[in-house]
């Protein structure tokens, strides 16, 4: 997820085109770069680091200053580490380009190219977009066309500014897959990926759609689809500034909630080999003897990621049939932990800066191959490891972790059926159906993501319960931890997890009419009956029954309480990020009701960087 803006018209560019990466920071900050035509020619100016950094050096060259197009860039890097070189504009011959999104074949693309003679200046996937598009211009081709070319050589997701030095009197754009918007002024026109941005200068607002190319001038805006003119609808909007920021959420938290749809859809995009049905990880440098060699993987993790690494335990198990053990990252390193050369130590972390993640994973390093799955590149945890499988959730701005968990599942999952690949643990047709399934998360979690409404109302039926208990088995019963993490940490309310097995050990001792139990029950026949037979013994005593199910119409089920919240079937390893979701929205709307800080809740940091 990056941030991008573009203004051609009347006034001066730089002023405006930094106020709206201001707005769009929360969408990347590891660099950011401006290119600004004026005098004659396009200057670019790129700096590592928050957008104060570019704005230091903007300050110290005026070489952008009174011209009236240009484009800027915030970057949340997937594809090359932070750095000056990787941040975009990327410039190749007349042309200066910024992107937000994955070109999935840049691998070969950039093969193809150099041999024609390009010369790469980043380890970027965008650099290509800007020679193709510059290698076309020199072809002859108008820049609109130049652009329509390249896209059509580019697989993957994007949303492209363009200017061309020779024409500055306009902004080349392209859409696949992510948000770009176009701001109408008076002859001015401001194109940003989001909202926020355009709304000082104009109300009135075009939202461009997948397979959209536009071609933006002070007095006007083309529009093609597939090579055909099109008209699409301007909108006024009227939100007010901060409730823009939020995407028109009331808190960042719902707005990353309703986020994990595409964040899940850019993890797995261009890691699977579809008519394949196979996983393709290249970041991944292990080599057939190193592969061989793993005798046992361990996970060190803090938080809601250790409870995504209690998920891939499952995955790790059930498809390597390597031996696998989850430990907290602050325990690992306080005790005599056994590991070696044949044990793999893989650390996860959505910020990559977790002292105890850290500390964990360099002391596993002095004897143990180790890597990471890890949300932000260039931090300490993925600068430390020999391979990082990175999740592409983008900024998390919320304490709260709920887009960076699913994604965590995300990868561990691609990151298990790729070792049973490799070591041939899983027969072709198995790797295929595994792989497949994946295709089919997105829709769910858009279609999860909409019981909201429904898991409000359950919300308000229990806003006053002091304590909760979360029961789910086998897979699932990393989810119940996780699902009452989410509930203590935003809304101060007590929340134990349990394996639904072991209320019986002690738990149910709990239980009367002010004990709300959430339970997560999979369709998988076996533990669906288990877990009502564990519901049963909870109604017994009065317990209230909050239940999560992927089993539509249940009699049972609906016979032991009306708190029912169905959720559609993907596949029972699956199941888990599907289940999440309206975990995270109860905990949500408990927290609002409680009039708690919910994306900044008491006492917690977003990133614990003490011990
Ligand atoms: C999640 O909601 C929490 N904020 C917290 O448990 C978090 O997951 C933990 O601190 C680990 O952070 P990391 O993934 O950045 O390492």
């Amino acid at each position: 997820m990056c941030g991008i803006v573009g203004y051609v018209g009347f006034q001066e560019a730089l002023p405006i085109i930094i106020s709206g990466l201001e707005k769009l920071e929360y969408r990347g900050y590891d660099s950011a770069g401006v290119a600004v035509y004026g005098n004659g020619k396009v200057s670019v100016t790129r700096a590592i680091g928050k957008l104060g950094e570019l704005k230091k050096l903007l300050n110290e060259r005026s070489a952008e200053a009174g011209g009236s197009l240009g484009i800027g860039h915030t970057r949340w890097a997937t594809h090359g580490k932070p750095s000056e070189n990787n941040a975009h504009p990327h410039t190749a011959g007349r042309v200066s380009l910024i992107h937000n999104g994955i070109v999935e074949n840049y691998v070969e693309l950039r093969e193809e190219l150099e041999k024609e003679g390009s010369q790469f200046k980043s380890e970027t996937d965008t650099e290509i977009a800007a020679h193709l598009v510059n290698k076309y211009l020199n072809k002859g081709l108008d820049p609109f066309d130049a652009l329509k070319a390249a896209c059509a050589d580019i697989r993957g997701s994007y949303a492209f500014l363009a200017i061309d030095s020779q024409n500055p009197d306009r902004i080349l754009v392209a859409k696949n897959s992510t948000p770009i918007i176009i701001g109408i002024g008076k002859n001015e026109m401001f194109v940003a990926s989001d909202i926020p941005a355009v709304l000082p200068y104009t109300r009135e607002v075009v939202i461009l759609e997948d397979g959209d190319m536009a071609d933006v001038r002070c007095d006007g805006v083309r529009i093609e689809n597939n090579g055909k003119p099109v008209q699409r609808k301007v909108q006024t909007i009227t939100w007010d500034p901060i409730t823009a920021q939020k995407g028109g959420y009331k808190h960042y938290m719902l707005k990353e909630i309703h986020e994990q749809a595409q964040a899940v859809t850019d993890t797995f995009r261009g890691r699977v080999e579809q008519e394949e049905g196979a996983i393709s990880l290249p970041e991944l440098a292990f080599d057939d003897k190193e592969l061989a060699g793993i005798q046992r993987i361990v996970f060190v993790a803090c938080g809601t990621a250790w409870h995504a690494c209690l998920v891939a335990k499952f995955y790790i198990e059930s498809f390597t049939q390597i031996p696998c053990e989850v430990d907290y990252a602050s325990e690992f390193r306080y005790r005599q932990a056994v590991f070696d050369k044949n044990t793999l130590v893989i650390a996860v972390s959505q910020s990559g800066e977790t002292a105890d993640t850290l500390a964990a994973i360099e002391l596993a390093g002095t004897r143990s191959p180790t890597m990471a799955v890890c949300n932000v590149l260039g931090s300490s945890i993925a600068r430390k490891v020999g391979n990082v499988l990175f999740t592409h959730a983008g900024p998390e701005i919320s304490v709260a972790s709920t887009k960076a968990f699913t994604t965590q599942l995300v990868a561990v999952y691609l990151l298990a059926i790729y070792l049973a690949q490799r070591r041939g643990t899983l027969a072709p047709e198995k790797v295929g159906e595994l792989t497949h399934s994946l295709l089919h998360l997105p829709a769910a979690i858009q279609q999860a993501v909409e019981v909201n409404s429904a898991v409000e109302k359950v919300a308000q039926r229990f806003r006053g319960a002091k304590d909760f208990l979360y029961l789910g088995r086998g897979i699932c019963y990393p989810i119940a931890l996780e699902g009452a993490l989410k509930l203590k940490e935003i809304s101060y309310v007590h929340a134990e997890g349990y394996p639904a097995g072991e209320m019986k050990h002690g738990p149910i001792a709990l239980i009367d009419e002010n004990m709300p139990v959430v339970v997560l029950l999979q369709r998988s026949k076996e533990l669906f009956e288990k877990t009502i037979s564990n519901l049963r013994e909870v109604e017994a005593r009065g317990g209230k029954i909050i239940a999560v199910t992927d089993f539509e119409g249940s009699k049972e089920l609906h016979a032991l309480t009306q708190n029912v919240i169905e959720v559609p079937f993907v596949s029972d390893f699956l199941s888990p990020l599907i289940m999440t979701i309206p975990l995270q929205l109860l905990a949500y709307h408990i927290a609002v009701f409680n009039g708690t800080d919910v994306d900044l809740p008491r006492n917690l940091a977003k990133s614990v960087t003490v011990e």
